[in-house]
This record gives C-alpha cells, structure tokens and sequence, in this order.
C-alpha cells in the first residue's frame, strides 16, 4: 500500500515503535503499512465508529493482514490495553486529540506519540506543554492544497522551553522543515485578515489587533 504524502509522515514518524496503536484509524491505512514494513510488534486500530472499523477490517484483509492487525470498537484509548509503547492520532481537531490524551485509562508516561492535529495545533501545544509531554521532533506535510504539522511527543519529558503563542501554533521542532516558510506566510496571512477584520469595526479592539501582530512576529 501506498500512502499519501500526510499518512506516510505520520506512519515515517512512528516506524520506530514495537507496538503501535492508531487511535481514530478510519481505513486503517496506517497499520496496514506499519504491517506491510514488516518490523512492527503488536499493531492495533481504533474507532469510536462502527463504520471506520468495518472499513479498516475489509482494508486489512484485503492487503493480506487481517489477523496481523487487532481491531477495537472503542473511544479514544479505552478499547487498548497500556502495552502500546506508540500511539497515533492523526486527523482530528487537536482539541479531541487533547481529550483523547486526558481520558487516557492508563499511565502515559514514557510513551510516544505521533500527532498530526487537523486543526486548533495550538490547543494541542499548550496541553502537551501542561502534561510535561514534550515535542521532540516534527515535520510540515503538504498534500492536495492543504498543509499539515506532524509531531512525535515523548510523554513524561518537559519542555526545554515554554511555547509562545506562535511557537503553539507551529513548533520549533517543525520549524527546520522546508516546507516552514510557507507555512508560516500561509498562518500569517489568516492573522493578517483577522487584523484586518478588527481594525474595520467601529470601535477596534486595539488589545486585540496588538496580541495578532505580536503572534505573527513570533511564527
Ligand atoms: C478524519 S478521520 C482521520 C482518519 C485517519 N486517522 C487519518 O488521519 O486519515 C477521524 C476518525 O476518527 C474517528 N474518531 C472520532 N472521534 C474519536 C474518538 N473519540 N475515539 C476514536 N476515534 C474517533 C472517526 O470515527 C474517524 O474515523
């Protein structure tokens, strides 16, 4: 199987690990090439929903690794055990990724994860900031218009730094990638408008319009 340019980073990102799990799967695409690289251990996919696990079941088997990959019907990480040294979530709003990483039934100190927020990074950042979850590495992922931040987190290490806002919504750890200048345009450019937007109302909120330029200087 091969994946797109944003699953192959999140599935590059988490190669290393023994026994991985990918939390909110969907078709499963992950494990599967996780399966196909032949060096994992243990190899789990999770969803909340029925629909995703079926898809990812047919997925499996059709690539020959029905067996290979165990299944779980559950929220967030309630349907795996606490023997998953790496965890996925890619694809969701970094908001439920944060609630997934809250609710956690078991301890996740030491373990690592491969984060991929779709939207709210900064949300993400401040939570893994507060749970002494650090960002050892990351990268920036461009794929059909739309362009990604992925993160690997080693839970139980603080932060050599605290982020500021800018740093929240990208990292420092992604900032060495290529794709780093565009995306920092590509932020600022939605700050830029929201200034924009601010200065046109009747009475413009100048605390605000201060807090975005001094986000856009920190990006
Ligand atoms: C946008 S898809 C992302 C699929 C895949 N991880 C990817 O990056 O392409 C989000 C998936 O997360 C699942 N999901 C949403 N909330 C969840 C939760 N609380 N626990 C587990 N899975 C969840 C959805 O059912 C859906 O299949």
């Amino acid at each position: 199987m091969k994946l797109g340019k944003r699953l192959a980073a999140v599935a590059a990102f988490a190669a290393e690990g023994v026994n991985i799990a990918d939390i909110g799967t969907d078709h499963g695409y992950i494990p599967i090439c996780l399966a196909q690289s032949g060096r994992a251990g243990r190899l789990a996919a999770s969803d909340v929903n029925a629909g995703p696990i079926e898809s990812a079941r047919r997925n499996a088997r059709d690539a020959g690794f029905e067996d290979r990959i165990e299944l779980y019907l559950a929220d967030g990480l309630k349907g795996i055990d606490g023997s998953f040294d790496t965890i996925i979530i890619a694809g969701m709003g970094g908001e439920l990724t944060a609630k997934i990483l809250s609710e956690a039934p078991f301890d996740l100190a030491g373990k690592t994860l491969v984060l991929q927020p779709q939207s709210k990074t900064e949300e993400l950042v401040r939570f893994l900031y507060a749970r002494d979850m650090a960002i050892e590495e990351g990268g920036i992922v461009s794929e059909a218009g739309k362009i990604y931040v992925v993160f690997k987190v080693l839970c139980g290490k603080k932060w050599d730094y605290e982020p500021n806002d800018g740093e929240a919504l990208i990292p420092r750890e992604v900032r060495g990638d290529a794709l780093y200048p565009e995306y920092r345009e590509k932020t600022a450019a939605k700050y830029r408008k929201a200034i924009l937007g601010l200065r046109s109302a009747d009475a413009p909120d100048a605390g605000g319009i201060e807090r975005l330029e001094k986000l856009i200087r920190e990006l």
